[in-house]
């Protein structure tokens, strides 16, 4: 059976719509904040080239995999896996994918919207001067103090939730389309900027060279799986986030060229930030293993430092959050999605319950940067165990888990229907990497992690 339905949540208007949709789920916190952060904490280079290997063999063809699963099946992830496994006479039990997405979706925003609030604060910080002539030390204690006050992060974790929840309950498309047509060429642009300004610290080349000289040594098997469940987290798989995009793609578009322009343009802004990172990190005696303060406490020092620091400053932390809010919006969708399709509650309701909830437990993510720091459970705190769970844990098995079902499981004459507009050698490629490579790959990983390898 090939032919297609039509998603009763809507279309994108144009093959644009989806690519900027798509890249606005992708491009966010992950590659300016985080990317930089891990790959400091896990000694650069030889990381990096993990990192890039993983989003080619692992993240690309999962990310195919998702878009087509989607637009076959044409609703939320739960349904859709549920559907899809019908038509392949396979086990009803496959719909619990779905299940593991908005699971781990609702996690991720949980702690999302708690740094993306940092975000919001920053813009005030830049708004009011704060880091006018700033040197390392006072960018530092300017963070640490944020971090002390569980009171100023919920206020602004609040202000995130609400945001996200509102734009959500008026339907994805519309609003998002418009915001992420001048975001993404603005992020480039100041990223650019940025970049600029790092080659004038004199620790340029130093940067560069942690950024891009492997050693090795550096790696170890934690290593591998933090960038691979990067990979994941970096491209919005694994949760069904771009499977609920894919779902409000039209039939005539190729799959496989929209996946690589979004996959290129996220690694490029990821690249971009940590080369505009690390010049500063050294220049100014700075810990690269700083964690997850690390953007906060090195970019304020640039823009304190340049000519037109003070509106570059408002600028870059407006169009992080920003880009922060279209991810935000893809974490809680395939959740929304599911609760409008079986629970018959309209969209407005699903957003309430969907957003109280999800911000009950960011407050956990807040204490643990303050009042619960010494409170651990398998020796992480709250924030750092949602983290690891998410990210190294759950994307990956719900991208492993993708893979296989678009590799083994959808019949090939399905599959193929849904990458018709691709070249039929691109077929063949992605149709290897999903059915072996990726899967084979995300295993041994793990593997290795349990210390069977
Ligand atoms: N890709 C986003 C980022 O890099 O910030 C995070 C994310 C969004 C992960 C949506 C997963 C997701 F479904």
């Amino acid at each position: 059976m090939t032919q297609t339905k039509k998603s009763i949540h809507g279309e994108w208007s144009s093959r644009l719509a989806f690519i900027l949709a798509a890249t606005g789920s992708a491009v966010g916190l992950g590659n300016i904040w985080k990317f930089p952060y891990i790959a400091g904490e896990n000694g650069g280079g030889a990381f990096v080239i993990v990192y890039l290997l993983c989003i080619l063999l692992i993240g690309l063809p999962i990310m195919i995999a998702e878009t087509l699963i989607g637009r076959r099946g044409r609703q939320s992830p739960i349904n859709t896996m549920s559907d899809l496994a019908d038509e392949a006479n396979a086990d009803p039990k496959w719909h619990y994918v779905g299940w593991l997405g908005v699971i781990s979706g609702f996690l991720i925003l949980s702690y999302y919207s708690v740094v993306a609030g940092w975000g919001i604060a920053y813009v005030f910080k830049a708004f009011l001067g704060g880091f006018s002539g700033a040197d390392g030390t006072t960018i530092k204690d300017t963070f640490s103090s944020l971090m002390s006050s569980p009171l100023q992060q919920i206020f602004w974790h609040s202000i995130f939730m609400l945001v996200t929840m509102l734009v959500v309950s008026r339907g994805v498309a519309g609003g998002l389309e418009k915001a992420v047509r001048f975001l993404m060429p603005g992020l480039f642009v100041i990223l650019m900027l940025l970049v600029a300004y790092a080659m004038t610290t004199g620790s340029y080349q130093q940067g560069i060279n942690f950024l891009f000289n492997p050693d090795f040594s550096k790696i170890t098997g934690q290593a591998v799986l933090t960038a691979m469940g990067h990979a994941f987290f970096t491209l919005s798989l694994g949760i069904g986030a771009i499977m609920v995009y894919g779902s409000y793609l039209p039939n005539s578009i190729s799959i496989t060229r929209t996946s690589i322009l979004i996959a290129g343009a996220d690694t490029a802004v990821a690249l971009l930030a940590g080369i505009a990172i690390f010049p500063i990190v050294f220049a100014n005696n700075l810990e690269v293993a700083a964690g997850p303060g690390l953007i906060f406490q090195t970019l304020p020092i640039a823009f304190g430092n340049m000519t037109g620091g003070w509106l570059f400053g408002i600028l870059f932390f407006v169009l992080l959050v920003f880009a922060a809010l279209s991810s935000s919006i893809s974490l809680i969708e395939p959740a929304v999605a599911w609760l409008v399709e079986n629970k018959e509650i309209d969209r407005k309701k699903a957003c309430v319950w969907a957003g109280l909830a999800t911000w009950v437990v960011g407050l956990g993510t807040v204490f643990s940067f303050n009042v619960w720091s010494d409170f651990k459970i398998f020796d992480r705190t709250i924030f750092d165990l949602l983290d690891y769970l998410t990210a190294n844990l759950l994307l990956p098995i719900g991208g492993f888990c993708v893979a296989v079902f678009a590799g083994w499981i959808m019949k090939p004459d399905d599959s193929e229907h849904e990458l018709r507009s691709s070249k039929p050698i691109h077929y063949q490629i992605w149709r290897f990497l999903v059915r072996y490579v990726s899967p084979a790959a995300v295993f041994l990983v793990f593997l290795n992690v349990v210390g069977v390898l």
